[in-house]
């Protein structure tokens, strides 16, 4: 059986693209699957986090998780910051991992911004924490949005680069699992922008816990354009995606399409070609009766858990202690591999 992880950082607004491209994938993997799924409050401190609100932002994505379905019986939940293995573990990959390797990475980039001089090391850095979150475990496949493909293609050059060094074959070569209608659910506001946390424009994004009212009133105000929606014609080649071309000419259109397609779980060409033809007023009311069921039922359990922290802080201190005790003899051989003296 294979061993799954993924991590979402606790930096507050939970959003839809959070949710359609990772959490909601997160649900369905646990029947088959060993799961172990964590808050990285490690990540999330790359950039400056009030102390005061990294607590109830760990609880919130904790919250979401519990609320979109995963079961902390069989999965694991859990915050990074409670098992040292992620730390210790980044450390050896911080001298596996070359600085070229970082350098090209476009998260990095996007972020520093212009200011790279006085971007936290950490954020530099931040790709082999990943990596090690993954591989502590000997986790084979994680299942994030499209954002996560090059820091996976990293997570796989350091288990590649750790084991020819060390003559070894300690490290699996994660796959990563993109899938679903909507990997890269885009801005409300603007459709060639990825919804994001750090948006300034609430309108941009749908949270996990707005009420029905923000999310009529978001999807309402989403920017569209005056054609009628699109229809078959606009798949690519394979018949099941539609073409990049398309998706350039009308990036927002098809994006409220891909987030119908995605909650109503059927196919793009389906959700094409029922809505052929319509006006975006129509469709956008179908649109909104959709999240708000759909999303209505997770924003309020999410609220309800959020207002029992000790519940949700008993989950994490008992998922802490489930993915210490397996990333403890992973460490253990790490050491012996490096030759570390005991
Ligand atoms: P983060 O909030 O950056 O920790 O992201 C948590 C997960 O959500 C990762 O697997 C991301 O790839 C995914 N994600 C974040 N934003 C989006 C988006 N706009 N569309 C699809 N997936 C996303
Ligand atoms: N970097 C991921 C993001 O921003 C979060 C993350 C941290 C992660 N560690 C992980 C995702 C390990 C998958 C596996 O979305």
């Amino acid at each position: 059986m294979s061993r799954i992880f993924s991590g979402v950082q606790p930096t507050g607004d939970l959003h839809l693209g959070n949710y359609l491209g990772a959490i909601r994938n997160f649900v369905g993997l646990q029947d088959d699957h060993e799961c172990i799924y964590c808050v990285v409050d490690m990540h999330a401190i790359t950039v400056w986090q009030d102390p005061a609100r990294l607590g109830p932002h760990t609880r919130e994505v904790a919250s979401a998780f519990l609320a979109s379905g995963i079961d902390p019986k069989t999965s694991i939940i859990f915050n990074q910051s409670r098992v040292s293995a992620h730390a210790e573990l980044a450390w050896v990959f911080n001298c596996v991992a070359r600085v070229g390797w970082l350098s090209r990475m476009t998260q990095f980039k996007e972020k520093a911004g212009k200011h790279r001089e006085n971007a936290s090391v950490g954020l530099y850095v931040y790709p082999n924490l990943m990596a090690a979150d993954i591989l502590a475990y000997k986790a084979t496949h994680v299942p994030v949005g499209e954002d996560q493909k090059q820091h996976l293609e990293l997570t796989r050059d350091i288990a590649i680069k750790f084991n020819n060094d060390f003559d070894t074959e300690c490290f699996p070569v994660v796959e990563p699992l993109i899938f679903g209608e909507a990997t890269r659910v885009m801005s409300l506001r603007d459709g060639t922008k990825k919804m994001s946390k750090s948006d300034p424009s609430e309108y941009s994004r749908i949270n996990l816990t707005d009420g029905a009212d923000d999310i009529a009133n978001k999807i309402r105000k989403a920017k569209t354009d005056p054609g009628e929606l699109p229809g078959l014609e606009s798949l690519g080649e394979d018949g099941q995606r539609v073409s990049k071309d398309a998706v350039a000419e009308r990036p927002e259109a098809f994006n409220l399409l891909s987030i119908y397609a995605a909650l109503s779980a059927q196919t793009m060409p389906a959700t094409l070609e029922q809505f052929a033809g319509q006006q975006f007023s129509a469709f956008k009311g179908e649109l909104v009766d959709l999240s708000v069921d759909k999303l209505g039922p997770i924003g309020s359990e999410m609220q309800r858990l959020m207002a029992d922290p000790g519940h949700v802080d008993g989950i994490l201190a008992d998922g802490g202690e489930r993915a210490a005790a397996l990333a403890e003899p992973v460490i253990r051989e790490v050491h012996e591999i490096v030759g570390f003296l005991k």
